[in-house]
């Protein structure tokens, strides 16, 4: 894994220099694990003020275990730690915090050398290295359009699915479509009464949705239709031919439908699949939950009580014999452990359906305990539910039954229009602008959904998620495309002979960091499975380089990047593309497209 060399300095210094200084004590304290440079580098923290050093070791959980206190602690082991004569760090104590100070030249230019020698991969590390995980997301629902209502998931999946891989892991993204369910009854009704026949073959999912609204418009005043709804389901879950072909051709226009938007936003899968698939394998998930003794009956129905006041129990199948959601999704976990024995599964789904979930996996740990599978083979502390809070439109309210629906595709189009408009003013001779205008637009749409942490809501506002200034997508592909225009407006030459000492100033020291401290971003976004994490960093890098590219000299003038002062030049702009490595692939991540001019 890549490891920042100061951090791992740090921590072999810092566990020798706890051996030396507290040898007897270390061993009678019965756990030595927590002096191990292992220990310590996973607990070196990041000043929230820099000016506290570059990175801080905090001693305080040492004070029990060593009859000391912190502070007194802190500072044994920063003098213990500087009789060494590290090259690369400086100590400072300070209350109980061991402060780390690197030295920046050499920090420079390890950091850019890394960063460009690997470009394309510079962030990359094994810690997935033999681990296999599957995120699941997307999932929208077959005969309803791809509506609004799915972005968030799409957009937080997509991300995930590229984090993890970035990070070594054997990665598989699934969609997994809702494509079964008594909706169909529905759609069945409304098509058998409703279709227009000289449609019939060119239907689109409008034509869907306006069936499926109609279908409740007259159920309001006609109850008789959602019984026929309930019957004609019945019928196709029993294999009727009429109906199942019905259900192929609805199946068959949304999922072309979503493959054209996929395509458009550059989404993909590695499994798309669905409820439907599951059809065959819920006989035997319920058998296991017999045989495991945890189902009873009540009213006809078949229930697992999960013995837990806040969770309802799990309805396996109904007094008519239909299986549920839940029951699909329970036979879905069991084959997906089975088939692809994952080390974590995400589920990438709103938090409106956390009960859900909790009741899922509830369900899953008890029928293992009930099979006595021991603490390690478990697959039911696997499953993770990454959930996420509403988006909100403006002050219109999302509800697929009255057709009040906002098309992902007129967000798309709209947003690209009005990037066009905004790039036309700008740079009205831009090559390509339609393409521009459009990873502009999602550009925008995109890092609106991961600009703040993923359980919040987030309220979609036009002006605000295309401005080409603050935290926005526009804003980070600006500011790509002005890094790429400095390169291409270099002419000096370039070389491995650069003098990195020549960076000294506050501009690219934070730069360096922000650039050096990037790996670690995208760890922690995948521990947090919280893209919002990658998105921060770009933000705060952007804005360093900003104020570095308008960075006044002593006289008040502009201090330019490419300067008539060649050797400065040349380390400057080997520190330009270190953050266009960094900024291209942060966003990459995050599923947006950095476009070299706009
Ligand atoms: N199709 C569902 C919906 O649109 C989401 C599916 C989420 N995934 C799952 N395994 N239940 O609400």
């Amino acid at each position: 894994m890549l490891q920042n060399k100061f951090k791992s300095e740090f921590a072999q210094l810092a566990s020798k220099a706890f051996q030396a200084t507290f040898a007897n004590k270390y061993k009678e304290t019965g756990d030595e694990t927590v002096f191990s440079a292992s220990y310590i580098l996973e607990n070196i923290e990041k000043p929230k003020d820099p000016t506290k050093g570059r990175f801080a070791f905090p001693v305080f959980r040492y004070g029990k275990l060593l009859g000391d206190n912190p502070p007194s602690i802190a500072a044994t082991i920063a003098e213990t730690i500087n009789q060494t004569e590290s090259k690369l760090i400086k100590i400072t104590s300070i209350a109980g915090f061991i402060n780390i100070e690197t030295d920046f030249t050499v920090e420079a230019s390890e950091t850019i050398i890394d960063a460009i020698s690997n470009d394309g991969k510079y962030g990359s590390s094994d810690a997935g290295n033999g681990k296999k995980i599957l995120v699941e997301y997307s999932s929208p629902n077959i005969a309803k359009p791809f509506g609004i209502g799915h972005i968030r998931t799409t957009i937080l999946g997509n991300s995930l699915r590229r984090i993890f891989l970035k990070i070594g892991y054997d990665t598989i993204g699934v969609n997994y479509l809702g494509d079964w369910g008594t909706q169909f009854g529905k759609m069945i009704v409304a098509y058998k009464k409703w279709a227009k026949p000289e449609l019939d073959g060119k239907e689109t999912v409008s034509d869907l949705l306006e069936m499926y609204v109609r279908f409740h418009d007259e159920a309001e005043e006609n109850e008789q239709l959602e019984t026929d709804a309930r019957s004609e389901f019945k019928k196709l879950e029993q294999g009727d031919n009429e109906n199942k072909a019905l259900w192929e051709k609805f199946r068959k226009i949304s999922i072309d439908e979503f493959d054209r938007v996929y395509k458009i936003m550059g989404i993909d899968f590695d499994w798309v699949t669905g409820e439907a698939f599951l059809n065959d394998k819920m006989e035997s998930t319920i058998e296991a939950f017999e045989k495991a003794n945890l189902v009873s009956q009540s009213e006809g129905a078949t229930i697992v009580d999960l013995h837990d006041e806040q969770l309802p129990p799990v309805l396996l199948r109904k007094g008519d014999g239909a299986t549920l959601y839940l029951t699909r999704d329970l036979s879905g976990f069991l084959y997906r452990a089975k088939e692809y024995k994952f080390d974590e599964m995400l589920y990438v789904v709103a938090v409106n359906q956390s009960v859900h979930f909790k009741q899922m996996f509830k369900a899953l740990s008890m029928l293992e305990d009930a099979q006595s599978v021991s603490e390690n083979d478990k697959m039911s502390t696997k499953g993770k539910h990454v959930e996420f809070g509403m988006i909100k439109f403006g002050d219109k309210m999302m509800s697929t039954r009255k057709g009040h629906i906002i098309f992902l595709e007129d967000v798309i189009n709209e947003a690209s229009k009005l990037a066009k408009q905004k790039i036309e003013e700008k740079t009205p001779d831009l090559e390509n602008i339609d393409e521009v205008a459009l990873q502009i637009g999602l550009g925008a749409i995109f890092y609106s959904q991961m600009s703040v942490r993923r359980q919040k809501d987030v309220n979609f506002k036009w002006e605000e998620v295309l401005s080409f200034e603050g935290e926005t997508g526009p804003y980070l592909q600006y500011t790509h495309a002005r890094l790429c225009s400095l390169m291409r407006n270099y002419t000096g030459e370039l070389n491995a002979d650069i003098d990195f000492a020549l960076l000294d100033n506050r501009e690219e020291k934070r730069i360096v960091e922000l650039v050096a401290d990037f790996p670690q971003a995208i760890d922690d976004a995948a521990r947090m499975y919280e893209p919002n994490m990658i998105a921060n960093h770009l933000i705060e890098l952007a804005a360093a380089f900003n104020k570095f590219y308008q960075r006044k000299d002593k006289n008040g003038k502009t201090d330019k990047i490419i300067s008539d002062n060649k050797e400065l030049s040349k380390a400057r702009i080997v520190l330009v593309k270190a953050v266009q490595i960094v900024i291209n692939e942060g966003l990459y991540l995050l599923g947006i497209k950095a476009p070299k001019a706009m």
